[in-house]
């Protein structure tokens, strides 16, 4: 297939590419290289897929809807996964104003292209942010996602509802996957995961707030690129869908995992909560088993391991 990734030179993204390249698709990515973290990191994570025939890179900001219609003109794309986003909790209280520029505006300039150019197949990465403080666990996508607590959840629940209006006017199959927090080969450096492992490395102290007791569904990257995979194949009406592990710990547990198999102790500081943090997220998964087949098959002890192969020898500081 013809498959276009937006931010693709992200964390996900950049996993997404590889894999959809071996898996013999056609594969571009449009990413404008976001400054919102080393950007010598997404150049690196594009590095095996710019050696493919089969892969076509622009760098192009999503709200630049000129430039996205010429890269609509000139590729015949079958599937878009739109990833490019901004991310983040915590700086889109600081600056949210960007945070709808580019995850809603942004989300419909790429669905007017879909539109244009009759491509009837979206996946979206949406994220379980939208649940906010949603008191019943598991997470249902059932539940009320009425009261986001971030401006960056308010942007992905508000993207959700344009893909629901795109797909109700032209009748573009969309599924909106909700991520758990996700982690792994290249994961983002601003996360928890890989602030955890580079102080534990580094001997600094690790920030723990909420006292370190939310709790998280965290999600290895394998596991939701076999779930996007599932959704470009099987995308059909609208769904909204969990994408978790389905296995929840807090993050005092994480940091004892990650002492472990450091096989070094931690120094950690703890404080309390930080306003637009949740104090859990724990996916209900049945229904992407029975849309998807989805299956995830990382346990956290297991994906920390593979995470830590890829920290300790390949990333860049
Ligand atoms: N990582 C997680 O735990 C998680 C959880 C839930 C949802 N998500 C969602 O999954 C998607 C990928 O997340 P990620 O963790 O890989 O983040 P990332 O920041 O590594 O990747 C996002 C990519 O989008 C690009 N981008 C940002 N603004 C852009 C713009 N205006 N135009 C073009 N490209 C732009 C960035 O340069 C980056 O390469 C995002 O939509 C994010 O909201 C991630």
């Amino acid at each position: 297939m013809n498959i276009l990734v937006t931010g693709g030179a992200g964390f996900i993204g950049s996993n997404l590419v590889d894999k959809l390249l071996d898996l013999g698709h056609k594969v571009t990515v449009i990413d404008s290289f976001s400054p919102f973290y080393n950007v010598a990191i997404k150049r690196k994570n594009l590095e095996r897929a710019l050696q493919y025939d089969t892969f076509n890179l622009y760098e192009v900001d999503i709200r630049d809807h000129e430039n996205l219609s010429e890269i609509f003109v000139l590729n015949d794309f079958e599937v878009v996964v739109h990833l490019a986003a901004k991310a983040g909790v915590r700086p889109s209280i600081r600056i949210p104003r960007p945070y709808f520029d580019v995850n809603v505006n942004g989300t419909i300039n790429i669905l007017e292209e879909c539109k244009i150019h009759k491509i009837k197949k979206v996946v979206w990465a949406s994220s379980s942010s939208v649940y906010g403080n949603n008191k019943s666990v598991p997470f249902k996508e059932t539940d009320s996602v009425d009261y986001p607590i971030s401006p960056y959840a308010a942007s992905k629940k508000a993207g959700e509802l344009v893909c629901h209006n795109y797909h109700h006017l032209y009748g573009i199959n969309i599924f909106a996957l909700r991520f758990f927090t996700v982690y792994g080969k290249r994961n983002r450096p601003d996360m928890g995961m890989y602030k955890f492992a580079k102080a534990i490395q580094e001997g600094k102290t690790i920030q723990l707030y909420g006292n370190g007791e939310p709790r998280r569904d965290f999600t290895y990257v394998d596991d939701i690129l076999d779930g996007v995979i599932k959704s470009i194949e099987k995308v059909n009406g609208f769904e909204i869908i969990n994408l978790g592990e389905s296995h929840v710990i807090s993050v005092n547990e994480l940091v004892a995992l990650f002492e472990k198999k450091m096989g070094k102790k931690a120094i950690t500081q703890k404080f309390d909560m930080q306003p637009g943090d949740v104090l859990e997220t724990y996916a209900d998964i049945s229904k992407a088993k029975r849309i998807l087949g989805y299956n995830p098959s990382t346990p956290i002890e297991a994906g920390i391991e593979k995470m830590l192969e890829w920290f300790v020898g390949e990333r860049i500081h």
